[in-house]
């Protein structure tokens, strides 16, 4: 693993038939002032373990208790923008006919930034439906919601622990991590699996691994490059990088 390769050094490695895959986790919200996962939490909500609170039992015994978390949680995010690193993987999304956004996060702020080509592999805290019939609900006037078409209770479309992944959304990210060329793990701890196994997956697929961490990871040992910067520091930097490259 070579540490700290240059913006340039790492840019040298791409071409425009690039086939490119980025996962997203917490870490590259950090800089908009949200705080991942594995930050000591503070305030209000600090008693509570996350996944005390993100999983389905949970919610069916005090589902008052579950979304007012999530309520919290979304009114903080409300107040935040997406950051440089953000807009940077929308500028690379543009560089490359073949490129991947794959989160881990349920916060939309790749998707307030512009990315587009994303797969949200944990579900997205703006999106909620009915545990009964499955219906959507776009407006949310009461904690816990209920349907307004079969009266039942509502939940956030966030995968809770103990619960499976979007299988159309699992099985695009698989296969595209099998066939990239470059795979890059930005601002994950890489602990939670299933989403953990792709790098391994695509590494063993002969892609170039690329990490952007302050702090090492466990998927650091197979990859290529470990920038040990902030993401938004490091990617708009890597972009410029690239756009020199790329447009000559
Ligand atoms: N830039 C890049 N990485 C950063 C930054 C930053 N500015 N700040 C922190 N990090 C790194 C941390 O070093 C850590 O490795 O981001 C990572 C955040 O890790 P976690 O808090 O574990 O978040 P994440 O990897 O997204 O968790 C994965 O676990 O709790 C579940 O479902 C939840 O999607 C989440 C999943």
């Amino acid at each position: 693993m070579k540490i700290n390769p240059s913006p340039e050094e790492l840019a040298s490695l791409f071409s425009p038939n690039s086939k490119v895959v980025v996962l997203t986790g917490a870490g590259v919200s950090a800089e908009s002032g949200v705080a991942t996962f594995r930050d000591k939490t503070t305030g209000l909500w600090s008693r509570f373990n996350p996944k005390e609170l993100a999983n389905f039992t949970s919610f069916l015994k005090d589902p008052k208790l579950v979304w007012d978390w999530y309520d919290f949680r979304k009114q903080a995010i409300h107040t935040v923008q997406p950051n440089p690193g953000h807009f940077a993987l929308v500028e690379m999304e543009n560089l490359f006919s073949d490129f991947t956004l794959v989160t881990q996060n349920i916060d939309n702020l790749h998707q307030r930034a512009g990315s587009a080509k994303i797969i949200e592999l944990h579900g997205n805290i703006e999106r909620n439906y009915c545990i009964k019939c499955g219906r959507f609900k776009i407006e949310i006037e009461e904690l816990p919601p209920t349907c307004e078409s079969c009266g039942g209770l509502v939940r956030p479309d966030v995968v809770w622990f103990g619960e499976n992944l979007p299988e159309d959304a699992l099985r695009i990210a698989w296969q595209k991590s099998e066939e990239c060329t470059i795979f890059m793990v930005v601002g994950t701890s890489a602990e939670v699996f299933p989403a953990a196994r792709l790098p391994y997956e695509a590494s063993k697929n002969g892609a170039t691994l690329i990490v952007i961490n302050p702090d090492e990871t466990p998927v650091s040992v197979v990859s290529d490059f470990h920038v040990f910067e902030k993401s938004g520091i490091f990617l708009p930097q890597l972009v410029n990088a690239l756009k020199k490259k790329l447009n000559g």
